[in-house]
């Protein structure tokens, strides 16, 4: 096994924007070394760099509506935060600024983004089992209720139809489609295929039947197709072939005399983590791919091609964070081939279930300082009770790394704050924005007085 670690300088595509290993030794992140960021706030913390976030945001917005840009009267393409990645209103807020909408998957999430000022017609909800708090709150909000609610069940044409004549509207819907299309980094997030919760088949001709009625309902406004293959899918072609059904399906409707007016073509789009990754397709590659595939599917299918939008949660923030942890204990363990050095930091699992979970693997380097002692592998361990606990099981570190030593991780922040937990008792990290030389707090972290607000034997409230 090798290690992976890469030096920003090394692949810049690991590291947001503004990170650099400075000429004091420490590596900085907008405009800051890590002493300073660190200064007063606790390990370990999600450190994200503003400007490379906007930076993403913007650049997706940007690829797809130029890429899908076809002269004027033409729709274009869209890009949506997939707000699950990193749920936070500063992320949300950024996301519109930079021309993005929102897709939520929750009354928090949903919430939080009209919270954030996201306007409603650029909102989007999604979910298998929708409960009816979500769906009123998605049809009543600002003057036409929010742009779109994915369909991801025959039943919900009725519930959603029926919800929107109690409060005198007409909800805008698309429908979920499952392409059959299987991609995806790890089982648990391919979504595309047969067998699984999200969607309607494709193959089975439930998303026609289902599309067709939410087009005929008098209280829904069918807006278009939905599909989401998958996610940290680095193949292009698997959102071509996802695309190339459902342009088949438009056909198809279009037979029947049902017009469908939008593709959302999912998010999923990979970063890379460590440098044992390729290099990413880039947002631009996307688009033009997605935008060359769309536009002569139509083509061949005599369908006017329509509004395109895609879903990106991960590839707009992941490598917008690193993680700054502090080395504690450094501890030599016998292995069967010799011995192994275990370096174990003060968060893990509960900041960073991704290993855990999918066996996702992430690199290290030490952030205080350059070291001259040869590189050594070895195994980047958090401080819960489990043996899993796991932030890098190959990490090169020099041999010196030692107690009070600061660590950065890169690409953490999708679905690093999104999953964390208080596994033990710990705080959740609270999320520090820098930009040139400032910091600020995006997420609050989390205090011990905190743990305890909800502990009924510590802080009692009666019983309703
Ligand atoms: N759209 C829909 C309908 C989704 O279900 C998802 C992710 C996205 C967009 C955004 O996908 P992204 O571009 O971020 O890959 N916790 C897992 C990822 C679960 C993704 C769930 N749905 C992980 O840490 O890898």
């Amino acid at each position: 096994m090798h290690a992976v670690n890469a030096e920003p300088a090394d692949r810049p595509d690991l590291w947001p924007w503004s990170a650099v290993r400075g000429d004091d030794g420490q590596l900085h992140l907008g405009g800051m070394p890590v002493s300073q960021i660190l200064a007063g706030i606790h390990t370990p913390v999600y450190v994200l760099d503003q400007a490379d976030f906007k930076g993403r945001a913007y650049v997706w917005a940007t690829a797809m509506a130029e890429e899908f840009w076809d002269g004027y009267g033409m729709n274009g393409g869209r890009a949506y935060y997939a707000a699950k990645a990193f749920p936070s209103g500063y992320a949300m807020r950024e996301a519109v600024s930079a021309g993005m909408g929102v897709d939520t998957a929750s009354l928090g999430e949903l919430t939080v983004a009209l919270q954030a000022g996201a306007p409603p017609e650029d909102v989007g909800l999604h979910g298998n089992n929708k409960s009816d708090e979500e769906l009123r709150l998605a049809i009543q909000t600002g003057p036409a209720g929010i742009g779109r609610i994915v369909i991801d069940s025959e039943e919900e044409v009725e519930r959603i139809g029926e919800i929107a004549r109690e409060l005198g509207r007409r909800a805008r819907v698309m429908v979920r489609v499952a392409t059959g299309v299987h991609a995806g980094g790890h089982e648990f997030v391919a979504t595309g295929h047969a067998d699984q919760k999200f969607g309607l088949s494709l193959a089975a001709g439930d998303a026609k039947r289902v599309a067709w009625r939410a087009a005929e309902h008098p209280d829904l406004q069918f807006v278009g197709l939905h599909a989401h293959i998958g996610s940290q899918v680095f193949e292009l072609e698997a959102f071509v072939q996802s695309a190339t059904r459902l342009v088949g399906l438009v056909k198809e409707l279009q037979e029947v005399g049902v017009p469908c007016g939008e593709l959302d073509l999912g998010g999923g789009y990979a970063v890379a983590y460590t440098a044992a990754d390729p290099v990413a397709p880039s947002q631009r590659d996307v688009a033009r791919r997605l935008a060359e595939a769309v536009r002569s599917e139509c083509a061949s299918a005599g369908v006017p091609v329509p509004l395109v939008s895609v879903e990106p949660g991960r590839s707009v923030v992941a490598p917008s964070v690193v993680t700054l942890y502090r080395v504690g204990t450094v501890k030599p363990v016998p292995t069967e081939s010799g011995r192994r050095i275990y370096v174990s930091v003060d968060g893990g699992m509960s900041d960073n279930i991704r290993p855990a979970l999918y066996g996702a693997r992430y690199s290290a380097i030490l952030a205080n300082r350059t070291s001259p002692a040869p590189l050594v592998d070895v195994r980047i361990v958090g401080k819960h009770c489990e043996s899993g606990d796991i932030i890098a099981a190959h990490a090169s570190l020099p041999q010196d790394v030692r107690r009070g030593d600061v660590l950065a991780v890169p690409v953490t922040g999708a679905y690093g704050h999104a999953l964390a937990s208080n596994y033990n008792l710990l705080p959740r990290p609270g999320t520090l924005g820098v930009e040139n030389g400032q910091k600020q707090w995006i997420i609050y972290p989390e205090q011990i007085s905190d743990l305890m607000v909800r502990d009924a034997f510590i802080n009692a409230r009666p019983t309703p």
